[in-house]
This record gives C-alpha cells, sequence and structure tokens, in this order.
C-alpha cells in the first residue's frame, strides 16, 4: 500500500528550496542569531526565530518561527551533524550512542521508518520490544531532525497514517476511525521477498488498552518535523490533514463530561500498565494540550478544518483554565485544600470536587517547597493524585499550558527536591512510589511495578529529553547539565537501560532491557538541544493569547 501524494505535493523544501517559496517566506529565518544558552529569560517562539508576528494566525502567522535549522541533510549512516558543526569537542559516548541509535533503524522495503525500542540480544524475552512504539520513535525523531536527517521522520509520519486507516477491533468491538498504534513490525518474508507491516492498537498490547498518547505525538512530531525542515508541504497534503481531523474528533466529541480534561483508561500512556493514573492523567491532559495547539497551527482554513479549529479553540481555553485552576498545587494552594469544607453544593462551592483534606497523603506536607510547585497527577470528584509525573509536567511547560509563573515553579521545585526527584540517575517517572496495601490495590499486586520500579517511582534515562527542553524554556540550561553529567557517568557503561531502580535510582532496573532506543536518542537530543538550543522550538510553543480567543472573531485565514 503506498500512499497517492504526488499530484498535491509541492517539492519538499531543503534550505536551498525555501527562498523559492513565492507564497510562505521563512527565508529571513535562515540567518537568525545563535543563542546564548546561560540566557536566564524564557526563549521565545517568536523571538527565537527573529520574526516579526502578524498578530494572527493567517498565512505566515501560524507557522511564524516553523523553521529551525538543524544542519544539512546527510545521509542515515554518516556523521552526526552536531559534532561537525560545534566546535567543542562531544562527550566519548555520543559516538557510541549514534552508533546504537543507527542499530536500531529498521527498514521497509528498503526505506527507513522507525526505530526498534531495544536491541537487547541478552534478554530472553523479546515481548514487543522489537516493534516500532510511537511514543518511543518521537526522540529518535528528534535526534534524527536535528541532525539534519528528516527522511525518516517522514516516512515514519505517512506510514503510521496508513495504519490508522485500517479498521481496529478488540475481540469484537471496534476502535475509533483515528486511533493510532501502540506500536507497529516490519515483517520480512524472504521467500517472497516482501515487506508488510503489522500494527498493534491495543488489541495485543498487555492490559489491552488503546494509547491515547500516540495520535498526539503523531501531531507533535508532524509539527517538529515541519518546524525543523521548513518543508510546509507535508502538513498540507490531504492525508495528513484528514489524519489530524481523525485524531482530534475522537477527542472534541461532545458527551457527557462537564470538564475540559480527556477522560482515559488506566495504562493509556507511557505509563502502559494499571498505575491508578485512570481518568484525568496529567500525561495526557499535558499532550492534549499540546497536539490541540500544534494542530491549530497546521489545520487548514477549509470548510472540513474550520470546524475543527473553532472547537481547538474552544476547547484550548476551558482546558488552560481548568488544568491552571485546579490541577495546580504550590504551597498556598496545598494549605487551601487542608482548609477545605466539605459538602459543599451550588455554584458557590470553593471545594468544587468535594476532595476531603483527609485524603491528603503525609509525604506532601513535607515536600512541598514554599516556593515551587507542579501540576498533580489526576484530578476528579473526590479524587486528587497528588503524585509529581515528570512526562506531564515537563510537557505542560514545553507547550505553554504552565504559565510563565508555573513553570519558573516547577524548575524551582526540581532544584528543591532534587534528590527525590532527580537523584543519582536522572530521572523519576513519578514521586513517590506506591507500597504495600495501596501498591497491592492500585496496580492489582504488579510485580514488575514494585515500589521504586519501572513506573512505580522508577527512574527512566529517557525523560533526560524533556527535562533538558524544558529547562532550556525557562532559561535553566544548568539544571539540564547536571542531570546530563550523572547520566553520562552511567549511560553507556550500564548498557543505555530502560530504567533504574532505587529511592536514588542507582539500580539497573530488575526488568529493565539493554540498548532501549528512547534512552540512547533520548540522550543524544539532550545533549544537541544544549549544544544548540534552537532546536528547542521544534517541540516547544508559546501560548498566543489572541489564539485563545474565540475564532470567529478572526478575519485572516491561511488558506482562503
Ligand atoms: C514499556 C513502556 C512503554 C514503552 C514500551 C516500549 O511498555 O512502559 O512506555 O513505550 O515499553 O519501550
Amino acid at each position: 500500500m503506498e500512499l497517492a501524494v504526488g499530484g498535491g505535493m509541492r517539492r519538499s523544501a531543503s534550505h536551498g528550496s525555501l527562498t523559492e517559496s513565492d507564497d510562505f517566506d521563512l527565508s529571513r529565518l535562515l540567518n537568525k542569531p545563535r543563542i546564548n544558552v546561560e540566557r536566564q529569560r524564557s526563549f521565545d517562539d517568536r523571538s527565537l526565530s527573529d520574526v516579526s508576528h502578524s498578530g494572527g494566525y493567517g498565512r505566515g502567522g501560524a507557522f511564524d518561527g516553523m523553521y529551525s535549522p538543524g544542519g544539512g541533510l546527510r545521509s542515515l549512516m554518516g556523521t552526526p551533524a552536531s559534532s561537525a558543526l560545534h566546535s567543542f569537542e562531544p562527550h566519548p559516548i555520543v559516538g557510541d550512542a549514534w552508533e546504537a541509535l543507527r542499530r536500531s533503524l529498521v527498514f521497509f522495503r528498503g526505506q527507513p521508518l522507525g526505530t526498534i525500542a531495544a536491541f537487547d540480544h541478552a534478554s530472553e524475552e523479546v515481548l514487543n520490544y522489537d516493534q516500532v512504539f510511537v511514543r518511543d520513535f518521537v526522540p529518535s525523531a528528534l535526534a534524527f531532525l536535528m541532525n539534519g536527517e528528516p527522511e525518516i521522520v517522514k516516512n515514519f509520519l505517512l506510514k503510521t497514517l496508513l495504519l490508522q486507516g485500517w479498521e481496529k477491533k478488540v475481540d469484537r468491538f471496534k476502535l475509533g476511525e483515528g486511533a493510532m498504534p501502540a506500536s507497529f513490525k516490519v515483517l520480512h518474508d524472504a521467500k517472497k521477498n516482501v515487506d508488510t507491516l503489522h500494527a498493534d492498537f491495543g488489541e495485543s498490547a498487555i492490559g489491552r488498552v488503546a494509547p491515547v498518547d500516540s495520535g498526539f505525538w503523531w501531531i507533535i512530531l508532524l509539527r517538529a518535523y515541519t518546524k525543523s525542515t521548513g518543508d510546509l508541504t507535508l502538513a498540507e497534503t490531504p492525508e495528513c490533514q484528514k489524519g489530524m481531523r481523525l485524531i482530534l474528533s475522537l477527542c472534541l466529541s461532545e458527551g457527557f463530561d462537564t470538564f475540559p480534561t480527556l477522560l482515559c483508561a488506566d495504562g493509556c500512556c507511557m505509563i502502559d500498565r494499571r498505575m491508578g493514573v485512570y481518568g484525568y492523567p496529567i500525561e495526557i491532559q499535558s499532550l492534549f494540550y499540546m497536539a490541540l495547539s500544534s494542530a491549530l497551527q497546521m489545520l487548514k482554513h477549509d470548510n472540513e478544518g474550520k470546524e475543527f479549529i473553532e472547537k481547538i479553540a474552544t476547547r484550548l481555553h476551558a482546558l488552560s483554565y481548568h488544568m491552571r485552576s485546579y490541577f495546580w498545587l504550590d504551597f498556598q494552594q496545598l494549605n487551601d485544600i487542608y482548609r477545605y469544607k466539605t459538602e459543599e453544593y451550588s455554584h458557590t462551592a470553593v471545594n468544587k470536587f468535594n476532595v476531603i483534606p483527609d485524603s491528603i497523603p503525609d509525604w506532601l506536607f513535607d515536600f512541598m517547597p514554599c516556593q515551587g510547585g507542579f501540576f498533580i497527577g489526576n484530578v476528579s470528584p473526590a479524587r486528587m493524585d497528588f503524585r509529581w509525573f515528570a512526562l506531564g509536567n515537563m510537557i505542560a511547560i514545553l507547550s505553554s499550558l504552565a504559565t510563565p509563573e508555573q513553570s519558573t515553579a516547577i524548575m524551582d521545585l526540581i532544584e528543591e527536591r532534587w534528590e527525590e526527584l532527580i537523584g543519582e540517575m536522572p530521572l523519576k517517572i513519578c514521586y513517590p512510589a506506591i507500597e504495600n496495601h495501596e501498591w497491592r490495590i492500585v496496580t492489582g499486586c504488579d510485580p514488575k511495578n514494585t515500589r521504586w520500579s519501572y513506573h512505580n517511582g522508577g527512574s527512566w534515562p529517557v525523560l533526560l529529553w524533556l527535562l533538558t527542553a524544558a529547562c532550556i524554556k525557562t532559561g535553566r540550561p544548568q539544571i539540564a547539565r547536571r542531570a546530563i553529567d550523572l547520566a553520562e557517568r552511567r549511560l553507556l557503561k550500564d548498557g543505555w537501560p530502560e530504567y533504574y531502580d532505587g529511592k536514588l535510582g542507582r539500580y539497573v532496573g530488575k526488568q529493565a532491557r539493554k540498548f532501549q532506543t528512547w534512552s540512547i536518542a533520548g540522550y543524544l537530543v539532550a545533549k544537541m538541544m544544549l549544544e544548540d538550543p534552537s532546536h528547542l522550538g521544534m517541540i516547544s510553543l508559546e501560548e498566543d493569547r489572541a489564539m485563545l480567543k474565540p475564532v470567529l472573531k478572526r478575519s485572516a485565514s491561511w488558506t482562503n
């Protein structure tokens, strides 16, 4: 199955052809100044791009600042551009990391299509670690984009779109059209010499949960590709436009919801087994916000797109209000909840979700610093999950779901609680671990998720790239440098493990795979971003206040 894109597709923009583009002038972005990583103020998408803002998201406005050069196009087998581009010596493990990343490449009919989750020959059980996971591929994709190798990312985006088109069934129940797979595999028939794809939408996954995050990561990656290459033609194809609309229609339909957050089953994201993250997990809410904002920049204002654009703007407005008001926790807010009255009825209620102050866990009172704060794990009626989750908080910073003050407070918390959240091996997926009776009830006695292991307070090197990006955005690169220094002491020596165990993350995880691709790619992305912070624009969005206002008031649209 090949995608028929030839007719409608313009020539892919390379460095040379960008300036030739008649309807979209990105040429000024090519001369943008290098940024000093020591700068303390937040990096702004628009100030990064040195483009005067058009004041809207009419044609030109939407992709303002979309181009962030990552070096010229290189062959997939070539040397890393980052070490060639920069004068200082790369760390000795960077070369090994690139080699390991390239070893994990998966080819489909001769074309590189993705990277397998882990290249661990020593492990007896392969399970599905020999597959290309959508979420796992994101740091690989960013590494290739930053290294000037966008082709593999384009292939991945187009092929996963084809997979989205498949009919998806778990037992006798059909999944929504827009669902994207958790992972896929290339099967090679040696006799016929053909490659075919096999995808898993949750029907084979342990627990049978469909990944809610895959579609969001797909949209985020499409924007990263567009921003990195300056190639608008891919996002503009009818196939990509439809793919975005299908993903979004799964989340924007109206129903019984009273909250703008997205209701999810346990295990539908990076934490893909039962860990008590059902309901409204922060990871999904942040990714949802980021995917909506990214789609808003890329959707065409044609008949089909317009309807979505209006819905997105309305949802973003409500979602940011809800998250910033109810998921945010700092010293003051904690004190307020501690003193909450309960059983309040009607519109005047302060304690809207009827949270019982006794449900605040003891650890939180000591953990909460006077300065600092974070988005808690989950909020629903009478239930606040006060745990810290790294991915959701980092994405909240990158997507600008967090206000600048909240972003600063999250970084303050990380500095204040370094031992707990970063430890000896960065960084904790969540904090604290659940133990004993609570572990039994919440995980269903999961032996892989025992305290301070795997998803239950384990330390995941892949999260380094997200931390680094958030550090650069908030003007705190020294925090990332400190974390990367720690990682560099162990990662290669330990064989790039999937995760570490223990309160300080000191031990290689009990069942951790070695040569876990996203541990390798995450490290490379973190390094390249610190070397050249202009890469940040690929995965960071600034809040566009005008964007959050009702779209109907706008006059300009960028396609009609
Ligand atoms: C584990 C992780 C999941 C990851 C997969 C492949 O299942 O929980 O987040 O995508 O491994 O690495």
